[in-house]
């Protein structure tokens, strides 16, 4: 952040008192910041505390008024690193989507080269309108990043999805992207996640606890970083949120094995994080089994297709092909044997004996091990951060 140059928008809302809070952490962390304040923003905060903090004169007006001084918006565009406009009223979010250039603060965006975040901040209803939502598509969709709101009371004492995001997610947000920067801009990585689920009959099915959360956090994180990410997903109650990622639902190893084999040539990495069933019953009754017909039924099970080990098979100098192995026992051995078998590049491995790692929490703690046995054991993290570690790792072969 030290010596980032940044643009604070501020626009006209109850939500603009926060940007102080914003202001000061972006200068305690050493960024150069330029507040562009919307002539709205102005009756909500005062230009002094804002040029007080920032140690530079408020842009609001094309003009300074007395001396005649013309303020570039253009030059400020190419001078700033990244644009933050917080809070972001529906008004401003509507004129950046339409280009609606009458105020400085517009103009800037127009004329930035940089990466831009938008934190709106907007009541429920105004939020939840089918125009602010297609005015917040088509900014994502011009490559700007949107900081969602929070759901939360909001001025007009209202509960619902609306309050800008707090000051400190919005510093951290940034502080990420310029710690990693896009350094995936260009690639194509294709990510596995989620349990597969292999039939027994119409409603039962052989399936594991796997909830998605550790590869769903990958392919945040990779699009975020700049990738085009394919998110090849079993059954899950997740979503993506990131517009470079798209969904591929897959229910059984077959049809995940299928979706791999189609995205993996256009890829330059992919991880296999999937739980992917390593049997699934021989044959799929038609009708439901029922109990009364019967004594309990054998279920005969066949191999599933090894789909990290089809990928190996077939890959090209240049692609990175990173598994995990989730292990109970004689943990290092197996995962060391999973690389080898499957002809990986590297192997995130995450053991059940670790309290807060594997299945469903919203922590993992791993160990990445490299084709040449170099091992790198983490501490218990955040999914999101342990999945910044594994993209840093995969970065650095
Ligand atoms: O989804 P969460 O609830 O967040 O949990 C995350 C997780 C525990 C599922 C994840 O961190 C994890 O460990 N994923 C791999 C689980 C697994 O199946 O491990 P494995 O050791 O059985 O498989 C080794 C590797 O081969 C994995 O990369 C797996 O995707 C792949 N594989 C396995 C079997 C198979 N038939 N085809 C495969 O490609």
């Amino acid at each position: 952040m030290k010596g980032r140059h940044i643009i604070l928008g501020i626009t006209g809302g109850i939500a603009a008192y926060k940007s102080v809070s914003l202001l000061r952490l972006l200068i305690k962390a050493g960024a150069e910041v330029q507040v562009v304040i919307t002539p709205a923003g102005k009756q909500f905060i005062t230009p002094v505390t804002l040029s007080a903090l920032s140690g530079r004169p408020v842009i609001s007006e094309f003009f300074t008024a007395n001396t005649g001084e013309w303020h570039s918006h253009v030059d400020l565009g190419l001078w700033a690193d990244a644009m933050v406009i917080a809070p972001a009223t529906a008004s401003t979010i509507a004129k950046m989507a339409n280009g609606v250039a009458d105020n400085m603060l517009v103009t800037t965006y127009l004329s930035a080269k940089c990466p831009v975040f938008v934190a709106p901040a907007m009541d429920l209803d105004m939020m939840a309108h089918p125009s602010t939502q297609a005015n917040i598509e088509r900014l994502r969709s011009y490559g700007n990043h949107i900081i969602e709101p929070a759901s939360g009371e909001l001025a007009s004492h209202l509960v619902g999805k609306g309050r800008m995001e707090e000051p400190e997610n919005i510093f951290k947000v940034l502080q990420d992207h310029f710690a990693h920067g896009l350094d995936l801009a260009g690639k194509h990585v294709m990510i596995t996640a989620g349990p597969t689920y292999e039939k027994i009959d119409p409603v039962r099915f052989i399936g594991n606890y796997s909830s998605g959360k550790m590869g769903y956090a990958l392919a945040e994180e990779a699009a975020e970083r700049g990738a085009k990410v394919t998110l090849v997903s079993g059954p899950v109650n997740l979503t993506a949120s990131n517009p470079n990622i798209q969904v591929v639902k897959v229910e059984s190893a077959r049809q995940m094995l299928e979706a791999c084999l189609e995205t993996f040539p256009h890829s330059d990495i992919a991880v296999m994080c999937a739980a992917v069933a390593d049997y699934a019953p021989e044959s799929v009754a038609d009708v439901k089994i029922k109990r009364e017909h019967q004594d309990a039924p054998v279920i005969r099970l066949v191999k599933n297709p090894d789909i990290a080990a089809a990928l190996g098979a077939q890959k090209r100098l240049g692609q990175i092909l990173a598994g995990f192995a989730l292990e109970t026992h004689d943990e290092e051995k197996h995962a060391k044997e999973k690389i080898t078998k499957k002809n990986l590049d590297m192997i995130v491995l995450n053991s059940l004996r670790d309290p807060g790692a594997g299945f469903q929490t919203d922590t993992n703690k791993i160990t990445i091990i490299d084709a040449d046995g170099s091992e790198i054991a983490f501490p218990l993290k955040t999914k999101r951060e342990a999945a910044a570690d594994i993209i840093d790792h995969i970065l650095s072969l």
